[in-house]
């Protein structure tokens, strides 16, 4: 975990109710250090049941409030909408919704079929609508709410070989756009951010290249890959009052990539 001190501390952030998808690895592992970090209530959903027992052992044992984990598999809408009820029965409400699951394996035109489609699409995006869906009554009820969308620069640069994963990525722009459209009228912000490449232990495993890293840092203006707790720090402040007037946006973090 970060050295607290060595970043910023939103006021606002304690206490709040955050829920955050996928939380058990990789990004969604940072978000959970970093709100924790802020003494927020971290409440997170992800299929891996013993990465996410461990990381809020973690957690504890670094001195921070324990979070709550739900294992949850996020394409099963019913199942969804259960752990959300169980949230909000023992929270009483949620101030923050970061959408952040999903899933970039690998996969050609010719490989996609009818059922793998819809498998990506229910991984990459419909849980996204569903959470939003779930976490907006509370939100209205206390007449503000901060929403923050898992997107990617993949659907900007000229991506090859994930065709419905990029798919997915560009409609959660259009989603939040919509969303906070909806939702203004309650406070409730709705933001999405689009990261380049980041290092996650999964990237490192599947993707890392050194053909992979080299492409990367040609292509950004930083050289040097990017770590999962700088996108945290991001959608710290985009949770935050801070960033009270911002909605509808997309946020690129992707060391000058795009
Ligand atoms: N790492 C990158 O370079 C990068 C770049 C752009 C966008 N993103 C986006 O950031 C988000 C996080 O990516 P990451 O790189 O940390 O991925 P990751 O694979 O390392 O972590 C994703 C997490 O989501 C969980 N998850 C996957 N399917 C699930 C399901 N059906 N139900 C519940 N949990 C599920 C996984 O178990 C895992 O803990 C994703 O939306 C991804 O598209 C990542």
């Amino acid at each position: 975990m970060d050295q607290a001190s060595a970043f910023a501390t939103y006021p606002s952030l304690k206490e709040r109710v955050v829920v955050i998808t996928g939380g058990a690895s990789g990004i969604g592992e940072s978000l959970v250090q970093a709100f924790a970090m802020q003494h927020a209530r971290v409440v997170y959903l992800d299929l891996q049941e013993e990465a996410g027992t461990a990381l809020a052992e973690q957690i504890v044992e670094a001195g921070y409030p324990k979070p709550s984990f739900h294992q949850c598999d996020l394409t099963n809408i019913a199942a969804l909408q259960s752990t959300l009820a169980t949230i909000l029965q023992t929270h009483g409400r949620i101030d923050v919704l970061v959408n952040n699951a999903g899933n970039d394996t690998r996969h050609t035109i010719e490989e996609v079929t009818s059922e793998s489609w819809d498998q990506s699409i229910a991984v990459n995006l419909k849980h996204q609508f569903f959470m939003c869906q779930g976490v907006i009554p509370s939100m209205r009820a206390q007449g503000r709410g901060s929403i923050i969308n898992m997107s990617s620069i993949g659907w900007v640069i000229p991506s090859t070989h994930l065709p419905v994963y990029v798919t997915s990525k560009a409609a959660i722009v259009g989603m939040t756009r919509t969303l906070a459209h909806e939702l203004g009228p309650d406070n409730i912000r709705v933001n999405s951010v689009m990261p380049g490449a980041i290092l996650t232990d999964r990237q490192r495993r599947l993707w890392l290249t050194d053909a992979y890293k080299a492409e990367v840092l040609g292509r950004q203006a930083l050289k040097r890959l990017l770590l999962p707790e700088e996108v945290a720090r991001l959608i710290l402040f985009l949770a935050s009052d801070d960033s009270s007037a911002i909605t509808n946006q997309s946020y690129v973090i992707d060391g000058g990539w795009i």
